[in-house]
């Protein structure tokens, strides 16, 4: 039996677009009632274009913007009434890997505490577990032991992506929201770290959001996708379905610009 780990039901973002006190406030429906599910071990990817409101989407999910309306739950978590600890207890459960490894990785700190401080944060385990529990995930995103007591501006771009990764897993987290984390890389590098996202779902059946505005980078990533345009999902499908019978036309659009499907 699959098992929903994610379910956002009708969430929506505004942003306030004027301030005047002589008209009435308008608002940018960022987000306009997006609903979907996410079982474990599968990936969910969401495709749009810039503005779309996918990285929207996926902060308010996190609750690291303030949704004006809907429901997100965790598991059995109802994310959208937490508050406090019960918040801060929560956050462990989700990362996030980012689209720039050059300004997403604190370049003061060593690879090493880069990829502990969300076990630290968490305070469950002791000094040579932690230790352990690095030396593990280095190894798992293919970065060598050594490698551990470098600063961030040492590392490529690929490198970076991967230590981040391996900071995403560390609290082993039901839900890894993947925010375009191939887009600032070379293709080359795209393909390797893509590839070692699959690997490491399936080696932890890891759950992905996975969010893109190419939908050549989710063609081997993703179960589903959910086709996002302005605030909204407008097409919803399996892979195979979406890429060989897209219904929306704009979903045909953003096939149209990948150069070559292989499925
Ligand atoms: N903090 C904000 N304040 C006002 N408008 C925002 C804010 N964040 C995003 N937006 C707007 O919301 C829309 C969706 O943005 P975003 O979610 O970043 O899109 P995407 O990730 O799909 O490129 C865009 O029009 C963007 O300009
Ligand atoms: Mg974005």
């Amino acid at each position: 039996m699959s098992e929903v780990i994610l379910s956002v039901k009708d969430l929506q973002v505004r942003f306030p677009l004027t301030r005047s006190m002589f008209t009435k406030r308008k608002y940018l429906y960022a987000v306009d009632g997006v609903s979907f599910e996410l079982n474990r071990g599968e990936t969910l990817a969401i495709v749009g274009e810039s503005g779309s409101g996918k990285t929207t989407t996926a902060l308010a999910i996190a609750r690291l913007i303030k949704a004006y309306a809907g429901q997100v739950q965790l598991g059995d978590i109802d994310l959208l009434s937490l508050h406090g600890s019960e918040l801060r207890d929560v956050r462990n459960r989700m990362q996030f890997i980012f689209q720039d490894p050059y300004s997403s990785l604190n370049p003061r700190l060593r690879a090493e505490h880069i990829v502990r401080e969300p076990l630290d944060s968490q305070g469950r385990l002791s000094a040579q577990d932690k230790e352990q529990r690095v030396d593990e995930l280095f190894k798992a995103v293919g970065l060598r032991p050594e490698q551990k007591r470098l600063f961030p501006h040492q590392f490529s771009g690929g490198q970076r992506q991967r230590i981040g990764i391996a900071r995403a897993l560390a609290t082993q987290p039901d839900l890894i929201i993947c925010d375009e984390p191939v887009s600032a890389l070379d293709v080359a590098v795209q393909a390797q770290i893509l590839n070692l996202l699959r690997k490491l779902q399936s080696e932890f059946s890891l759950t992905y959001l996975f969010i893109s505005h190419d939908l050549g980078v989710v063609q081997h990533m993703c179960d589903y996708v959910a086709v996002m345009y302005k605030g909204k999902i407008v097409e919803y499908a399996d892979r195979l379905s979406l890429f060989n019978n897209p219904q929306h036309s704009y979903t045909k659009e953003l096939l149209a610009a990948v150069p070559t499907i292989t499925l």
